[in-house]
């Protein structure tokens, strides 16, 4: 009677398991001050432009003439048209208003967007990777049995120092695969010849790439695409998730899109149709003053306060990777990426690093096991507390560093996006 899937996959999402060790620490020990580099969680309060809309759009709802309640399911076009003319017109993409969905999040959408495929639909995912995706498939039982860490119907695309931290092509054929750049959690990008290497490959496997673009404005390198549909035919092969959490400090206010492109068939079908049906049978819209203070960040003033923020991250970023790369530790991350990953040092695994940086000198990181079997020894840092909570953690860590020992990798060359 109940979905017997969920007694497979482990009992806790990550970041949740990460809160409730936090908090145990901290009741037992109410006078420590905790630096928190774990979950992608911005600090930095709303731009002054998005605050300014969304008051705007409260004072409509408050008015008679100007109220409004369900809104189109898809967004609305003022929304959906500042997303084309903001992300995708100035990058030479010929993706349109209508193939735009207005969403919640990417972890909604990244989360749903399996049920678009056969149950017995084969999937690839980067390992390490954002853990949502490999669980929205194991709930839906699609991966088979969690054995010694590992689904057994899931192809793992390592992710590791020897090849730059990026995924290689799978050698047995899958249906699907997601690919996130720049990625969570190492924080590394994919080229535009490693792109176009995906869709040609997406192509001659009738494969659906789904291509997780939350982090596309933290793109420092124009060498990065800033979206898969830079890359010829891919509007045939991918569709593209976007976020405003990270970009504009949307994590509580709740904003992205996806783009289902009207091309991309499969046996006969439309999937920009199957997802308009999907969307509309489980979703009622994003809340209207929240696609206002999502427009408004693509007016001059909006972009110039966001980009503010983005760059203010990115020198935290910059900070936590040339620590540790000073440190002996060879990290990668922190240029395309709001995210440092980094060896553990002194040998240690993931969550006994994660348990002494807590206990040691409170500072709390997300342990690499929980993205993947490939991130058992590896940690992340992420970019998005303040600065001055980043300088002095990373002070804590390059005290303690040393005392665990030198993490026993050389450092890596990795490309220069990384
Ligand atoms: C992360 O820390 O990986 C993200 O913030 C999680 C998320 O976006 O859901």
């Amino acid at each position: 009677m109940i979905n017997p899937h969920y007694g497979n996959i482990p009992p806790s999402y990550l970041f949740s398991e990460v809160a409730t060790r936090v908090r145990t620490f901290q009741d037992a020990n109410p006078d420590q001050r905790i630096l928190r580099l774990g979950i992608g969680d911005v600090t930095r309060p709303l731009a002054p432009a998005v605050v300014e809309a969304l008051q705007d759009a409260v004072q409509e709802q408050a008015s008679d003439a100007t109220f409004r309640g369900y809104g189109p399911e898809q967004g609305y076009a003022f929304l959906r048209d500042a997303i084309i003319a903001g992300e995708y017109a100035p990058i030479g993409t010929a993706i349109t208003a209508e193939e735009v969905f207005v969403g919640d999040g990417s972890k909604t959408d990244t989360a749903g967007v399996q049920e678009l495929f056969d149950a017995d639909a084969r999937v690839a995912v980067s390992d390490p990777v954002y853990p949502v995706y490999v669980d929205s498939n194991a709930l839906a039982g699609r991966l088979g049995e969690f054995v010694g860490g590992k689904w057994s119907r899931l192809t793992y695309l390592d992710c590791i120092e020897s090849n730059g931290y990026r995924p290689s092509l799978p050698e047995a054929p899958v249906d699907l695969v997601y690919l996130c750049s720049p990625n969570n959690p190492t924080g590394t990008s994919l080229s535009r010849s490693d792109l176009e290497q995906w869709v040609t490959w997406a192509r001659e496997n009738d494969a659906v790439i789904l291509f997780d673009a939350a982090y596309r404005a933290f793109i420092t390198d124009d060498s990065a695409p800033r979206s898969i549909y830079e890359i010829e035919g891919a509007e045939e092969v991918a569709i593209e998730f976007g976020s405003f959490s990270k970009t504009a400090g949307f994590t509580g206010l709740r904003c992205s899109w996806t783009v289902v492109p009207k091309a991309l068939r499969r046996e006969g079908a439309s999937l920009h149709a199957m997802w308009s049906r999907r969307h509309a049978t489980k979703f009622n819209g994003t809340p209207y003053i929240v696609q206002r203070a999502a427009e408004a960040i693509y007016s001059p003033e909006g972009r110039e306060q966001v980009q503010a923020d983005i760059d203010y991250y990115m020198r935290n970023a910059g900070l936590i990777r040339e620590a540790l790369n000073a440190s002996g530790v060879a990290a990668v991350g922190g240029r395309n990426a709001p995210y440092v990953w980094f060896r553990c040092p002194g040998g240690l695994d993931s969550w006994e690093f994660f348990d002494r940086l807590l206990a040691e000198i409170q500072v709390v990181g997300t342990p690499g096991v929980g993205f993947g079997p490939a991130g058992a020894d590896h940690f992340r840092l992420s970019a998005f507390g303040s600065h001055e909570d980043t300088l002095e953690a990373v002070a804590r860590l390059t005290t303690l560093i040393p005392a665990l020992g030198r993490t026993d990798s050389s450092p890596v060359l990795v490309r220069s996006e990384s």
